[in-house]
C-alpha cells in the first residue's frame, strides 16, 4: 500500500497507469499514519529516511523556495513528493495547519524494529527513559534532544503515546532520528540504569557509559517505585537549595550533555544547518 501511495503523493501515475488523487490517498491513510505538521517536521523526516506516502501544500513554489533557503538538501526530494491542493481542502484535512502550510503523512516505524534497535549490543549511545511522563510537549522536546545528541532511543512507560501528534509536533519530526517506543518497566532495554533524582549522587563526579539507560521521573511525582527498584545508580543534577526540581526536558538535556562532554569526537558542535 505504501509503495502505490508514494506514487500517488508525488502526483505521478500509479503502477496501473492511473494518477491517484493525493487528497484521497491522504484520507485513506490519515488514521494510521504519523502526521508531519509543517516544513521542519517534514524536512527532518526526509533527512532521517521516513517513509512518506503523501505530502500536501497549498503553495508548492513557496515551500520549495523555503527549502532552497533553509534546507537545500531536501529541495529535490520535496519537489518530487509534494502535491498541491487548495487551502480550504488542506485546512479541512489538517485543522491546526502549521504556518508553513505544508503537511505530510509518514509510516510509523514498527515496534519490532524499534525494540531491535533498543536491544542491540554493544550500544554506542544511551537510551533515555521517561517514566510515566504526562506532558506531551515535554516528551516531544526530549525526543528532539535525544535526536540531537545521537541517543539510541527514547522509551516511555505509562499511558502517554510517544507518537501522539502533539509529541511529534514538539519533536519537530525527529522521531525518525532515534528509536521511540512505549514499554513497561520490566521490558526496559538492558544496560546500567542511571535514575535521575534530586536526592542522588552528584552527576559531576560520574562518567555515564555509552550503554547507559538514563531514566527520568514524571513531572508530577518523580520516579516510580518500580523504576527506583531497578536503578543501579541514583544521580542528581547540581541545583541550588530551595529550588525543588528542574523541568523534565531540561534535566534530560543536561544529562545527555554531561554524557557527550566526555566524547568530543562523537558530535560536532555545529551541524551544517540549524
Ligand atoms: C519536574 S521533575 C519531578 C519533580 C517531582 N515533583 C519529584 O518529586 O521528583 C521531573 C524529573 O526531572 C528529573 N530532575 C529534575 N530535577 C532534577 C535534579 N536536580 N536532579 C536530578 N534529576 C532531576 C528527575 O528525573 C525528575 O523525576
Amino acid at each position: 500500500m505504501a509503495d502505490s501511495a508514494a506514487v500517488a503523493g508525488s502526483g505521478r501515475p500509479s503502477r496501473a497507469g492511473v494518477a491517484e488523487d493525493p487528497v484521497r490517498v491522504w484520507r485513506g491513510l490519515a488514521g494510521s499514519h504519523v502526521l508531519l505538521d509543517g516544513f521542519h517536521a517534514l524536512k527532518h523526516a526526509l533527512r532521517f529516511d521516513a517513509r512518506i506516502p503523501v505530502a500536501l501544500t497549498a503553495d508548492k513554489p513557496a515551500v520549495l523556495a523555503l527549502a532552497e533557503d533553509l534546507a537545500p538538501d531536501v529541495t529535490a526530494a520535496l519537489d518530487v513528493l509534494l502535491a498541491e491542493t487548495d487551502e480550504v481542502t488542506l485546512r479541512a484535512l489538517v485543522p491546526r495547519l502549521h504556518p508553513t502550510a505544508v503537511a505530510a503523512l509518514a509510516v510509523r516505524p514498527s515496534r519490532a524494529a524499534n525494540l531491535g534497535v533498543l536491544e542491540r549490543a554493544p550500544r554506542s549511545a544511551p537510551v533515555v527513559v521517561l517514566d510515566d511522563p504526562r506532558n506531551l510537549g515535554n516528551a516531544g522536546a526530549v525526543i528532539r534532544l535525544a535526536a540531537g545528541f545521537g541517543a539510541t532511543g527514547v522509551v516511555t512507560t505509562g499511558t502517554l503515546d510517544p507518537w501522539h501528534p502533539t509529541v511529534v509536533r514538539g519533536g519537530a519530526g525527529l522521531h525518525f532520528a532515534t528509536a521511540v517506543e512505549r514499554v513497561d518497566v520490566p521490558e526496559l532495554p538492558a544496560g546500567p540504569l542511571f535514575a535521575l533524582d534530586a536526592e542522588g549522587e552528584d552527576i559531576r563526579g560520574l562518567e555515564i557509559p555509552d550503554d547507559a539507560v538514563l531514566a527520568f521521573g514524571s513531572e508530577r511525582s518523580g520516579l516510580s517505585a518500580g523504576l527506583r527498584a531497578r536503578a543501579d545508580h541514583l544521580v542528581s543534577l547540581p541545583m541550588r537549595p530551595q529550588v525543588s526540581s528542574y523541568n523534565l526536558a531540561t534535566s534530560v538535556g543536561m544529562t545527555l550533555f554531561h554524557w557527550s562532554s566526555g566524547r568530543p569526537d562523537r558530535l560536532t558542535a555545529r551541524q551544517p544547518e540549524a
